[in-house]
């Protein structure tokens, strides 16, 4: 596939993305109403949208079909929107801008910034839960059918919470933000464990609930783990090169925001050449497993490869 025909088709599956994030967007009306326009300002603010796409393709690639999937893509924006809208308030990151606007407490206040968060996290999961909806019985279909994608569902529910908890994101988090309070750096086997957890964790979340609600086999969804938590690993390296050498417009929110918290990051301990190495050969290792996997997986490789060399 041609890089130009992989953008467009990546912009195409954005904008699906969208489309379902819409659908399920809470309405900003009623008393808490700046509670409400505070979450929507957040998930439509924009974004790569990459975890609703790459849970998607995932389902996609091992056979899923229909439209199960649909509340769980919206979920995980949701659950990774609300991380941002936290990990950008003054008492973690301190960030001004994000996904190209002001971010959420600079345009709302820190209350309802904190707020907005938590909306977000439960509402993600009131729209999970919807995907019980889809697995509702047709006719003419044995019974059995209904039951198996009851526990898809269940399955489905499960792993999202488990890797957006405190044993994952949640835990990363908290050692990331630690870390920097008491101003020394991670050791190396610190510093893995919060890029695994803060961000590999939601990567894998996204790609294990598309190969669980496709109907994929336990070796299956394993393996899916092993190449997301690649892939994961991965993103968080770039993008902590890109807090160095990236360019705040293309990236739509300020660079050197870690060197400003006197952050550990995968480019202060191992230097940037090592940084760069690492994401194309975890990258590689991420395609290597892909390919061993029945189905069409070439647009997955494609975006693998895209992410070395992303700049927002
Ligand atoms: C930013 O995630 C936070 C990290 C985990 C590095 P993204 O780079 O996916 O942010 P959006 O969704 O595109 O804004
Ligand atoms: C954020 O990591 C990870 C999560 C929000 C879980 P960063 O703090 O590096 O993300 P950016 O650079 O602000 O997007
Ligand atoms: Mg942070
Ligand atoms: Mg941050
Ligand atoms: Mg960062």
């Amino acid at each position: 596939m041609e890089d130009t025909e992989f953008q467009a088709l990546y912009a195409l599956k954005m904008r699906e993305c969208e489309e379902v994030l819409a659908r399920y967007l809470p309405e900003a009306k009623g008393e808490q109403k700046t509670l409400l326009e505070a979450m929507n300002y957040s998930l439509l603010a924009g974004g790569k949208r990459l975890r609703p796409i790459l849970m998607r393709e995932t389902f996609r690639m091992l056979g899923g079909r229909g439209r199960v999937i649909e509340p769980f893509m919206a979920a995980m924006e949701m659950i990774h929107t609300y991380s941002l809208v936290h990990d950008d308030l003054p008492a973690m990151d301190n960030d001004e801008m994000r996904r190209g606007k002001h971010t959420t407490w600079y345009v709302y206040g820190d209350a309802m910034g904190i707020l907005a968060g938590d909306g977000l996290l439960n509402y993600a999961f009131e729209t999970a839960m919807k995907g019980f909806d889809f697995a509702e019985k047709k006719e003419d279909e044995p019974a059995q059918a209904k039951v198996y994608r009851y526990r898809a569902v269940a399955d489905a529910l499960r792993t999202l919470a488990e890797k957006a908890g405190i044993y994952r994101m949640i835990g990363g988090q908290a050692l990331d933000v630690e870390s920097e309070k008491k101003q020394y750096p991670l050791s190396e086997s610190q510093l893995i464990f919060v890029h695994k957890h803060k961000t590999a964790a939601l990567i894998e979340g996204s790609m294990m609930v598309g190969a669980i609600l496709a109907g994929g086999s336990e070796k299956t969804v394993e393996r899916i783990a092993e190449c997301a938590e690649k892939i994961g690993i991965a993103f968080q390296i770039q993008d902590d090169i890109l807090d160095v050498e990236g360019d705040s417009a293309e990236l739509g929110k300020n660079t050197g925001s870690d060197e400003k918290d006197h952050k550990s990051t995968y480019v202060t301990i191992h230097g940037m050449e090592k940084a760069k190495a690492d994401v194309e050969q975890l990258s590689r290792e991420a395609r290597q497993i892909l390919s061993q996997i029945r189905g069409d997986h070439e647009f997955l490789e494609q975006l693998v490869l895209w992410l070395i060399d992303r700049r927002f």
